[in-house]
């Protein structure tokens, strides 16, 4: 046992103890490796959450003291939010439902003319909002260091000309290496060629201190669900301007300040200005309550701390894996640059999606296989057809030792025991050793125990 695992516990979360059966019928702890998808909900948001449930009311709307007090929660919640991600005075906190929406939403609020630029390497959600009518997208090659990252930007923002506005859409640690982007220089490059950055802080919130005031980014993104904080809301935070000037993001109640009956039988709008504008409709209270709760809770714990673990556990996992020469972990950045607890593999001989489904019906260890909403990315990685078109999650083809063209991902956060990166180190071992002990087919997409080839 490590240090940093030795003197600090995992923090409490749900679903700790629940076990899950195996093809063998046998019953057991079930291993949570997939936080980079979802995280389960730290036991403190949920306890912060049935202790406010009694008292769940109307925001925005309504007299009752429930509803003030519900108002209340959601307004301070948004300021927790803000503390959280160190703000700039004049930044706001709008409450979305996920990462992809408030990379939607800020798409349909950059001005009409914008020059977006991303790398290839961005997760779907920060790769694809930008591509409607009045903006121009420039994809970015996939870099292989640091600093070639750093240079490209320099260089597209060089040739492009200064005119017009630019953005910058950058992801803060990659969901599929778990690598760390260089994001304080990338910004720096692109304020000095006037460009602004949104940060996708999806994979990066959970896991590292982000400090928007001193990282200098325009905007951040992340998910409540991602951050042990799973009742569907999200966040979108950062400059005012842009959001103020746009169209609302839906069209409704609490986004209009006044709605008035024109006399030749029109109705004239005026839209509110800040966070209400974009978030029309009855707000989220437990969702903005439960990030708020689940920012607490990790500033209490403090990142120094929940950061020496992950690392701890990090350098375990590596270190292990590195010892069992048929698997190869993927990074862009090459070996040994900083990760957050987001690692991909393959191994050889097996194909990702049959080696997943093995961990999960043998050894009750939860991971994905996939493309992970990052084709391109993948594709560069796994050296495959960058063009070849699949879908997310499908295992193509499912069957052992043919050619993976997808990847397996392992994550983990704030609640992973030690134990879980040790089981799943020996599965990892027993699997390319020993084989699977079952036999599997694709169904629907999905690789699945054969049932009837053991019953036969
Ligand atoms: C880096 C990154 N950005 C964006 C998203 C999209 O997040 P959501 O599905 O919560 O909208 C994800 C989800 O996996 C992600 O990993």
């Amino acid at each position: 046992m490590s240090l940093a695992t030795a003197l600090y516990a995992p923090l409490a979360v749900l679903g700790h103890d629940v076990k899950v059966p195996l093809a063998s019928g046998e019953k057991v702890g079930y291993a949570a490796l997939d936080y980079a998808a979802s995280a389960p909900a730290l036991q403190r948001v949920w306890d912060d959450i049935a202790a406010y449930a009694p008292y769940y009311g109307s925001v925005h709307r309504g007299a009752g003291y429930l509803s003030q007090l519900s108002t209340d929660l959601f307004e301070q919640s948004r300021r927790t939010v803000a503390d959280f991600l160190d703000l700039r005075e004049d930044d706001q906190v709008v409450f979305t439902r996920a990462t992809t929406d408030s990379l939607n939403l800020l798409a349909g609020a950059v001005p009409a003319g914008t020059r977006v630029l991303a790398f290839e390497t961005e997760h779907h959600a920060s790769l694809l909002p930008w591509r409607h009518a009045g903006l121009t997208v420039e994809y970015l090659r996939a870099p292989r260091s640091r600093a070639e990252a750093v240079a490209a930007l320099e260089a597209a923002l060089a040739a492009g000309g200064a005119d017009g506005p630019r953005l910058l859409c950058v992801t803060g640690a990659s969901n599929v290496t778990g690598e760390l982007w260089p994001i304080a220089e990338l910004t720096e490059v692109a304020h000095r060629h006037g460009a602004r950055v949104v940060l996708d802080a999806a994979q990066l919130a959970p896991h590292h201190r982000l400090s928007v005031r001193d990282l200098g980014v325009d905007w951040v993104a992340f998910s409540g669900h991602k951050l042990y904080a799973p009742f569907g809301a999200g966040v979108l935070a950062g400059r005012s301007d842009w959001l103020d000037e746009a169209e609302p993001y839906l069209a409704g109640g609490g986004a209009s300040r006044t709605v008035a009956r024109e006399a030749d039988g029109s109705v004239a709008v005026e839209w509110h200005r800040g966070p209400a504008r974009h978030e029309a409709g009855s707000p989220n209270v437990i969702g903005a309550y439960a990030i708020a709760s689940a920012c607490r809770a990790l500033t209490e714990a403090g990142f120094d701390v929940l950061e020496a673990r992950e690392q701890a556990l990090i350098e375990r996992l590596t270190t292990g894996l590195a010892e069992i020469p048929e698997v190869k972990v993927l990074n862009l950045f090459g070996e040994g640059s900083a990760r957050v607890g987001v690692l991909s593999f393959v191994v050889r001989g097996w194909n990702s999606s049959h080696f997943s489904a093995a961990l999960s019906a043998e050894y009750g260890i939860g991971v994905r296989d996939g493309l992970f909403c990052a084709h391109p990315l993948v594709r560069t990685l796994l050296g495959g057809e960058e063009s070849a078109p699949s879908a997310c999650g499908a295992p193509e083809p499912s069957l052992p030792g043919e050619r993976s063209l997808n990847a397996i991902r392992v994550s983990f956060g704030a609640g992973t025991p030690e134990e879980h990166v040790d089981r799943f180190l020996a599965a990892v071992r027993a699997l390319v050793t020993d084989g699977a002990r079952w036999t599997y087919r694709n169904e629907g997409g999905r690789c699945v125990v054969d049932t009837r080839a053991h019953a036969a």
